[in-house]
């Protein structure tokens, strides 16, 4: 990747230059320069400047700021502006606009008020990607393209609907097939023409489930269709690799698989949604989910907020020495550097209060210090760049499960696809087993333990997939309710799971049993579970069982040994702690409590995210100070050189 001195990771922000003036722009230079700044983010909402009138650019002032930026050595991610269409393209193209699924347009006066599937909008995002390419795309300040910003709005406008129905008879080739897929029988939903079929408006009551997944893929392959057009736009300039900014971990309006595909490198933005303890177990887990979307390949930390963390309804500030763990955190997973919204925090509009690399206070401050220091220290790592992490465990992810666990009508509203998956990711990580994510229907023979926190749905193929893997020597954990339906929302018939896997688990699933809101049942072990239970019968051994009501002496957990390999159930959610001691018993633990240990090629990062200093087991030359470190101090990091290469 384009970078004047390719042995540096990345390190800068979001920069908004347009927000302030000469004097700032010079002292933001020179702040630049001590904080050891190498990258800029520019241009992500600066469409209402860059196109004041339809038609008419104005690009100048950018023409400036990319000199200034190259002269003062800081690389440029040029940004299309897309994600922020000024109000001149409001009011010319008001069909444009996106409706909720209530009827309600909104207006402009925020951003991302847009409808990607809207053609004019469409257009003129391609028009202005092409514009900024030609004239910049070889532009010696720029290193890469950041094409739009968070694809995140959803829209169910007549364009939208107009779309959909394009994109289903693609799908289902013909009327027939699509009311067999949705089920339309039921509920006198059948279509008889394809102008009758909607996107999932507000409904009186439960929507379809197969309109709400087709929905959710088709959105998904329009947002992908939206980044290609732009990207190729771009490419048709510039050879400087093109990325779009995902919005990670929490929100799921596109298949990042799928769009994984699509970038020249996987690009995230982080904001932990917890203080502490919690952050650093969130920062693992978007790194660890980017990593995977990449492919294994390294990838970019686009965005991390400076100075807080969100935490509810309140946005709370880091520790001393935090922004380096979560920076660190990252980098030990696979970023290419480290990146953070924004450069200087805005005097003015929706986020003045949004942290940033230089507050309000200056750079007289604590943060600009602190920044100063991060900066340093990613200049140090610069010879990791390029290295890989490989995991030996893996995590089970497919948006379609996700987007199926959305639809109304299911048995409990305490499942969680998201909360299943961090659950998952977290008790692997307090293990201190580093952790990719993998889809169902990829190869998993490279994982020796493999857990499956919440596939719902579950294709064909990834049943088939799964059993394979059990038999061909690996270990998989399948837990409740997972495998129950397929990949048109039909339930599987004859027993829970798909059969394929049934093979594998040795079991056969008959009723599933929510628990009361509330509930807390004890399993024959001790071991305390919540929300869920099932009946099923086991070939297998019955490791754990219920102690309540009709399933008193049932099975709640199993194992069953089916070709080289070994199938486990888990047909409840356990407490925290019974949830840990059985993933533990899986993957087995490399941890020192509190002790974040991660290799990153030919590197071992460490974290200490405990409160004592920890004493390492093998003491050796550390990258971020240049000395030789035995013991770690409470919210210490280091980097130390291992006698192995990957
Ligand atoms: C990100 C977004 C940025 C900024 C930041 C802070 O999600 O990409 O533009 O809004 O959040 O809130």
């Amino acid at each position: 990747m384009y970078l004047r001195d390719d042995a540096q990771l990345f390190f800068g922000g979001d920069y908004n230059p347009e927000q302030w003036d000469e004097a700032v722009w010079k002292e933001d230079d020179e702040l630049m320069r001590q904080a050891r700044v190498n990258l800029a983010t520019v241009g992500v909402f600066s469409w209402a400047l860059l196109e004041p009138e339809e038609g008419r650019y104005d690009f100048a002032w950018l023409d400036a700021h990319l000199d200034r930026l190259h002269a003062n050595r800081v690389a440029v991610d040029l940004a299309t502006p897309t994600a922020s269409p000024p109000p001149w393209f409001t009011l010319a193209h008001p069909d444009a606009l996106p409706v909720g699924p209530d009827g309600t347009r909104l207006v402009h006066g925020s951003r991302d008020t847009y409808c990607l599937a809207a053609p004019a909008y469409r257009k003129a995002a391609v028009r202005i990607a092409g514009e900024l390419a030609e004239r910049y795309g070889k532009h010696p300040a720029v290193a890469m393209w950041h094409v739009h910003n968070e694809y995140a709005t959803l829209c169910w406008c007549d364009h939208t609907a107009a779309a959909f129905r394009e994109w289903l008879q693609e799908r289902h080739g013909s009327l027939d097939a699509l009311n067999d897929a949705w089920g339309t029988a039921f509920w006198s939903q059948r279509y008889g023409a394809w102008e009758q079929v909607l996107p999932p408006r507000a409904t009186q009551w439960h929507k379809n489930p197969g309109q709400h997944l087709d929905f959710r893929r088709f959105w998904s392959d329009t947002v992908i269709a939206a980044y290609r057009e732009q990207r190729d736009a771009i490419r048709a300039h510039s050879d400087r690799p093109v990325t779009t900014n995902l919005m990670l971990p929490g929100y799921q309006n596109l298949d990042l698989w799928a769009m994984g595909r699509e970038v020249d490198l996987v690009a995230i933005d982080h904001y932990p949604d917890a203080p502490g303890f919690g952050a650093a177990a969130d920062t693992a887990f978007a790194a660890d989910r980017a990593r995977s979307f990449a492919g294994g390949r390294p990838w970019l930390l686009m965005e991390q907020g400076t100075s807080t963390v969100y935490s509810s309804d309140q946005v709370l500030g880091k520790e001393p020495g935090e922004i380096l763990r979560h920076t660190i955190g990252h980098i030990a997973r696979g970023s290419e550097g480290a990146l953070f919204f924004q450069w200087r925090q805005s005097r003015a509009g929706a986020e003045t209060w949004h942290s940033a690399m230089v507050p309000h206070a200056g750079a007289d401050s604590r943060i600009f210090r602190e920044i100063q220091e991060v900066g340093e220290a990613v200049a140090r790592l610069g010879e990791i760049k390029g290295s890989i992490v490989i995991a030996d465990v893996a995590v089970l992810h497919d948006s379609d499960a996700w987007w199926a666990m959305e639809v109304d009508g299911l048995p409990s509203k305490e499942l969680d696809y998201h909360g299943s998956l961090r659950r998952a990711h977290r008790a692997l990580w307090e293990a201190g087993i580093t952790v990719d994510f993998a889809h169902p229907e990829n190869d998993l023979s490279r994982y020796r333990l493999v857990v499956a926190p919440a596939l719902f749905l579950l294709s064909d193929a990834g049943a088939e997939n799964l059993r394979d893997y059990v038999e061909g020597g690996g270990t998989l954990l399948v837990q409740h309710y997972s495998g129950v339906v397929d990949a048109r929302l039909h339930a599987r018939l004859g027993g829970y799971p798909a059969l394929p896997l049934r093979e594998a688990l040795g079991i056969r699933v008959e009723e599933h049993r929510p628990l009361r809101r509330d509930e807390v049942i004890v399993l024959s072990d001790g071991t305390r579970a919540t929300v869920w239970s099932e009946s099923l019968r086991t070939e297998g051994e019955t490791l754990v069982t219920y102690t309540h009501g009709m399933l008193a002496g049932k099975p709640a957990i199993t194992r069953h040994r089916f070709g080289a390999g070994e199938g486990w159930y888990l047909s409840t959610r356990l407490d925290d702690s019974g949830y840990t001691a059985l993933i533990t018993r899986l993957a087995g633990s490399s941890g020192t409590p509190g002790l974040e240990s991660v290799i990153r090629g030919n590197w071992r990062f460490l974290l200490n995210h405990g409160t004592e200093p920890i004493v390492l087991p093998e003491p050796g030359p550390d990258l971020l100070t240049g000395t030789t470190v035995g013991e770690l101090p409470a919210g210490g990091c280091a980097v130390l050189k291992q006698g192995r290469t990957l």
